[in-house]
């Protein structure tokens, strides 16, 4: 496992798992692999970036013919694909560029790893592939695919392209099903960080709907702990949820930013709901927790105060990701607010 190409490694999660694993495994060599849309961000390799076992490549994982030079170039082992379009209302507004990245740029790895005889290959995957919940119950590996966004449904026919290479060429795989993820170095269109960033500024908070959508809250480096547990002690073929149990609406999630940052809850805007809103999710992780004995060790109250901590201490990073076009989605998104 010592040589891994990572793709979308300067998003948020991939960052945060480059940054562990060169901290935790010296004999590894990372090759990053990443287009720098809008989400990625050299400033999120900021301390590693010229780390002798760390290379950083700026590309599409749409281009073949660099994938398979570098595996050849760097004896790559094991490729984990965090590359993605992430945000569910861009997936809204823009759904093409969703299936070429998601869909169109995994099957590109896929042939890759095939052609190059890899090791191992991790799809990054979300429980937003299982649909949404009612009230009670949570995700098991065994529930069916229902997803609701084009974002999920891009997700999803990326797992069915991995389980079907495994399946047809017998290449080595795992998925991972994560629930929502919070941490140092999320973009802010995301919930977390766009309502600090606008609680710091004495902006209102947009909340969609009636503001009791529950997610399930996971802190990023419990979630590359797992991705990385999975990496090397997977078992072939198997896709593991991973979660932490942390279920909160978004309005106590958004109250709990008001509070720690010492603002108003007046500031607390409700606006149009997105269209096909998922009301909950909630994920099961016992099989990775029995099988792999990985279990998440950031409980919410301590994970969101050091967050919101590394927010207010990185408020040059808030600016620089924030400038660019940032503005102008925002105005999209929800107008003068
Ligand atoms: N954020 C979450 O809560 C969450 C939860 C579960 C699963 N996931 C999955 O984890 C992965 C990472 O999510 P994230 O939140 O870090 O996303 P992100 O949007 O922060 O980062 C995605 C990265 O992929 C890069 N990228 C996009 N298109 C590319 C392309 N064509 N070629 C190469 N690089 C490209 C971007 O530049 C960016 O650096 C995604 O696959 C996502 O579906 C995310």
């Amino acid at each position: 496992m010592r040589n891994i190409l990572v793709t979308g490694g300067a998003g948020f999660i991939g960052s945060n798992f480059v940054r562990l694993v060169l901290a935790q495994q010296p004999d590894c060599l990372i090759v990053n692999v990443d287009k720098l849309t809008y989400a990625g961000n050299l400033e999120n390799l900021e301390g590693f970036l010229d780390n002798p076992t760390h290379v950083f490549v700026k590309a599409d994982i749409n281009d073949g013919k660099i994938i398979e030079q570098l595996i050849d170039k760097y004896k790559i082992e094991t490729i984990i694909n965090f590359a993605a379009e992430s945000h569910v209302d861009r997936s809204i507004s823009e759904p093409k560029v969703f299936i070429e990245t998601n869909v169109t740029g995994t099957l590109t790895l896929l042939e890759a790893a095939r052609d190059k005889k890899i090791q191992k290959f991790v799809q990054i995957s979300t429980d937003e592939v299982y649909g949404e919940l009612g009230e009670t119950g949570k995700f098991t590996e065994q529930t069916p695919l229902s997803p609701n966004s084009p974002y999920s449904a891009s997700k999803t026919s990326a797992d069915l392209l991995v389980r079907a290479f495994g399946h047809t060429f017998g290449l080595n795989y795992n998925i991972t099903r994560c629930s929502n993820n919070y941490g140092p170095y999320q973009f802010p269109e995301k919930m977390i960080p766009l309502m600090i960033n606008n609680a710091l500024n004495d902006k209102p908070l947009p909340v969609y709907g009636d503001g009791l959508n529950v997610r399930d809250w996971i802190h990023v480096e419990d979630h590359c702990q797992a991705i990385w547990k999975v990496l090397v002690e997977g078992k072939p073929s198997e896709i593991y949820n991973i979660g932490s149990s942390n279920e909160k609406t978004n309005l106590e999630v958004v109250k709990t930013i008001l509070d720690a940052v010492g603002k108003p809850h007046s500031l607390i805007t409700f606006v149009k709901d997105r269209p096909g809103h998922d009301r909950r999710y909630a994920i099961d992780s016992s099989k990775i927790n029995s099988q792999l004995g990985w279990k998440a060790k950031t409980n919410f109250a301590q994970g969101i105060k050091s967050t919101i901590d590394w927010y207010l201490q990185n408020k040059k990073w808030l600016a620089n990701v924030t400038s660019g076009n940032y503005q102008q989605y925002y105005q999209q998104m929800y107008g003068n607010r």
